[in-house]
């Protein structure tokens, strides 16, 4: 019997310490050393060994237990590490990749055109002035030589705000704000928000101009040309022309509506449209007191959005105003 046992617990020796799981040695455990187990079972056969042989054969068992139990253990806390040593080289944590960056913005491409405008004229000496948005009736028709009656007011749908006050339709009384408040020679411009009440798909009800008056003692058509040719070719490469063709505009005389053509712009021949200028009209002069005799200047106004639109080829304004960051993130 002592035989049997020798030969059970080595067998049972050899798989635990061969078992490849935790799980595995506690099904051996269960099937030598629980109740129903292979040792009590040949421990039950006891009964039938003689008085004197039982303490002999017994405590051979308990060994046999003792050695079996410890090296369960064992085999469990090997197992158990590696067990470990696995986890923490699946889960180690590298930190070496890289971050996830955080979301950056960016000039909207509205602001971008106006500093791409305002740095250009700012080169040639031009000071920067404000006005209101909410200006007075006088200012953005009366003063700049757009009286009560005149069809020219028809053209600007104007919001009235109060009486004698209107969101004002362009940045021209700002023209008159410069001129009222300082003697010439002034070279100004003036960038802001206008509004007028007009939507589609290429108009806003609030867009934005920039607004530029030069006055001195010689100032002529030819200035203007220049300056206006040297802003263009600033904005759309050095390949821009200008062209200039007659217009009308209450404020300046002569008027003119200038185009511009440049590689990679749409459209005809060629030739877009993309502001409005002149020289400044004597009655301007005569309300903000300059001599007209001597004074003379000229102005210009030019739209930031047609720009922006020209630039980067955007078909619809209302893109501008949306804050959507797939259309913004595009800049
Ligand atoms: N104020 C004119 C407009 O809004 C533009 C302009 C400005 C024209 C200055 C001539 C001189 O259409």
């Amino acid at each position: 019997m002592i035989d049997q046992l020798d030969s059970l617990g080595e067998a049972s020796l050899k798989q635990i310490q061969s078992a490849g799981s935790v799980d595995a040695i506690e099904q051996i455990r269960v099937s030598v050393l629980g109740k129903k187990g292979s040792l009590s079972q040949v421990l039950r056969g006891l009964a039938q060994v003689s008085a004197e042989e039982r303490p002999k054969i017994g405590s051979v068992a308990n060994q046999w237990k003792a050695r079996l139990e410890t090296a369960i253990e064992e085999q469990k806390a090997t197992l158990e590490a590696g067990q470990l040593e696995a986890r923490i080289k699946n889960e180690k944590i590298d930190v070496t990749a890289p971050g996830l960056l955080p979301h950056q913005g960016r000039l909207h491409p509205l602001t971008a055109t106006t500093r791409k405008i305002v740095k250009a004229l700012e080169r040639l000496g031009f000071d920067t002035a404000l006005g209101p948005e909410a200006e007075t009736e006088i200012l953005n028709f009366d003063a700049i030589n757009i009286s009560a009656d005149h069809p020219a007011r028809d053209m600007h749908d104007t919001f009235f705000v109060n009486p004698g006050v209107v969101l004002r339709t362009h940045t021209s009384p700002v023209q008159m704000r410069t001129m009222q408040s300082q003697p010439w020679p002034v070279r100004v411009l003036c960038a802001g928000a206008v509004y007028r009440c007009d939507h589609d798909a290429t108009h806003s009800p609030m867009f934005h101009q920039i607004e530029g008056l030069w006055v001195d003692q010689k100032v002529s058509m030819s200035d203007l040309k220049g300056v206006l040719s040297y802003l263009l070719k600033e904005l759309f490469g050095p390949d821009a022309e200008i062209r200039m063709r007659p217009s009308y505009f209450p404020f300046v005389e002569p008027g003119v509506e200038v185009d511009v053509r440049a590689k990679g712009l749409f459209k005809g021949d060629g030739w877009i449209e993309i502001l409005g200028a002149g020289l400044v009209h004597p009655e301007l002069f005569k309300f903000a007191g300059y001599d007209i005799k001597k004074a003379q200047g000229f102005a210009f106004g030019i739209g930031v959005e047609r720009v922006a639109m020209l630039l980067h080829k955007i078909s619809d304004i209302r893109h501008f105003y949306q804050s959507d960051s797939r259309f913004l993130s595009q800049f």
